[in-house]
C-alpha cells in the first residue's frame, strides 16, 4: 500500500495502515504518533477539538489526552464528527489522564467515568496517573503557586490511587494504565506492587531531553515510552521556562538534517522519536504543522549517522520541570525528580 500523498496541499492525507505501532504488553497496537491536545493555556478548547476533527481527517488515530486540559468535552464532539465520517472506535487510540487532585480511593472511578462521558467513550484505551503527586495546580497558574496540601511522594498513597487504576481495567472501563512523569526508582516500587503493571510511562523527551536510563529501564521492563515535548514545546506556559532552556528545533544538528529533507526542524525532532522506539505526542493546531508530523512517521527513515548526531546532542535539558507540585519550602525542582537515584525522602 502507498501513502497517500499527493501534493496537491489540502489533498494530502497519511494513510493511517502505514504509520508504525508499538505493541504492548497485552499484545495491543498503538500507533506510534499521537496528537497533543494540552493548549498550553493559551489555545481555546474549541480551536483544539477543531485540530483533532483534522487530524483524523490527514490520518491520525492516536490522540492524548486528559480532564486537566479542559477540553474534553469539546474533544468528545470532535470525536461524534470522526465517527459519523466512518471511523470506527477500534481504529482509534485515546488515552486520558487522572489529574491530580483525584488521587486516592474515593475519586478515580469517578474521574475515570467523566472523562468517557466528556468524550462520549465507553473505554479508553489507556488512562495514566497524570503526576505522581497529588498537588493541584489550576490551570493558568504561575511558577510560585502551591496546593495547600501539597504532598511529597509517598508510595502507600500512590498504591491507594494505582489499585483503583487497577480495578478501572477490571470494570472494561480502560484497556490499559499507566504512569506519567516518573522516576526509576518510584517505578521499581510500582513495578513491585502492582497487580496490573504500567503499560507505558509518559515522560518528557526530545533531542536536547533524552533521558537515556529511563528510557532504557522503561523498555526493558516491558512499558512504551511515550514522549511528551517531543518538539520542545515551543509554546508552553510562562511558569515551565527558564532562561536556561534550550531549543531544541534551534539546534544546528536537527537544522542541518532538516534542511536535507527539506522539512521543518519539528519534524526531524518526531522522525527520530519514532525511530528511537518512543512515541511521540505533538501538539498542533496548524494543519499543514500536524500533516508534516504524521508524514515524518511515514517517510524515508533517518540514516544511521544522523541518528547518532542526534543522540549526541542531547544536553540534559528538562523544560517541564513542575515546581508547582513542590511540597515543602526550600526546594528544587530537582527534588521531584529523584537525581540521585532514591526517592527524596518527605
Ligand atoms: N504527561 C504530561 O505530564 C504531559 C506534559 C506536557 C505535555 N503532555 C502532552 O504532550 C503533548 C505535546 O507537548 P507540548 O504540546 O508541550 O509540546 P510539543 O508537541 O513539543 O510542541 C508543540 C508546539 O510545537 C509547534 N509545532 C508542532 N508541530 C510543528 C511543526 N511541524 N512545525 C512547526 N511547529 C510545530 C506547535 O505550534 P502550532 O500549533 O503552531 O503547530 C506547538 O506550539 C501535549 O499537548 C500533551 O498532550 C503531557
Amino acid at each position: 500500500m502507498n501513502a497517500e500523498i499527493a501534493f496537491g496541499s489540502l489533498q494530502r492525507t497519511v494513510d493511517p495502515a502505514l504509520v508504525p505501532q508499538r505493541i504492548l504488553y497485552t499484545g495491543a497496537k498503538m500507533p506510534a504518533i499521537g496528537l497533543g491536545t494540552f493548549g498550553s493555556d493559551h489555545v481555546s478548547a474549541a480551536e483544539v477539538a477543531e485540530a483533532v476533527e483534522g487530524a483524523a481527517a490527514v490520518g491520525y488515530r492516536h490522540f492524548d489526552c486528559a480532564s486537566v486540559y479542559g477540553n474534553e468535552r469539546q474533544i468528545g464532539h470532535a470525536l461524534q464528527q470522526i465517527s459519523r465520517g466512518g471511523i470506527k472506535r477500534e481504529q482509534l487510540w485515546l488515552t486520558s489522564k487522572l489529574w491530580n487532585d483525584k488521587h486516592g480511593e474515593s475519586d478515580v472511578i469517578r474521574s475515570c467515568r467523566q472523562s468517557l462521558a466528556d468524550l462520549g467513550l465507553e473505554y479508553l484505551d489507556l488512562y495514566l496517573v497524570h503526576w505522581p503527586f497529588p498537588n493541584y495546580h489550576p490551570p493558568g497558574c504561575d511558577v510560585s503557586s502551591r496546593s495547600n496540601n501539597a504532598r511529597p511522594y509517598l508510595h502507600a498513597e500512590f498504591m491507594k490511587t494505582w489499585r483503583k487504576m487497577e480495578e478501572l481495567v477490571t470494570l472494561g472501563l480502560v484497556r490499559h494504565i499507566g504512569t506519567s512523569n516518573m522516576t526509576i526508582p518510584k517505578l521499581r516500587l510500582v513495578l513491585r506492587d502492582a497487580s496490573v503493571k504500567p503499560a507505558v510511562n509518559e515522560m518528557e523527551l526530545h533531542p536536547h531531553f533524552q533521558q537515556p536510563e529511563l528510557f532504557t529501564f522503561v523498555q526493558l521492563n516491558g512499558m512504551v515510552p511515550v514522549g511528551y515535548c517531543p518538539i520542545g514545546s515551543p509554546g508552553r506556559p510562562e511558569r515551565d521556562r527558564t532562561p536556561e532552556d534550550t531549543v531544541p528545533i534551534e539546534d544546528p544538528i536537527i537544522v542541518k538534517i532538516a534542511s536535507r529533507l527539506k522539512v521543518h526542524p519539528a519534524v526531524v525532532c518526531i522522525k527520530w522519536a519514532i525511530q528511537r522506539g518512543q512515541v511521540p505526542i505533538p501538539f498542533s493546531t496548524n494543519r499543514s504543522h500536524y500533516l508534516g508530523n504524521l508524514e515524518g512517521a511515514v517517510s524515508e527513515p533517518l540514516t544511521e549517522s544522523e541518528m547518532r548526531d542526534i543522540r549526541s546532542i542531547d544536553r540534559n535539558c528538562r523544560l517541564i520541570k513542575g515546581q508547582v507540585f513542590l511540597w515543602k519550602e526550600g526546594q528544587s525542582w530537582e527534588d521531584l525528580w529523584d537525581m540521585n537515584g532514591e526517592i527524596t525522602p518527605p
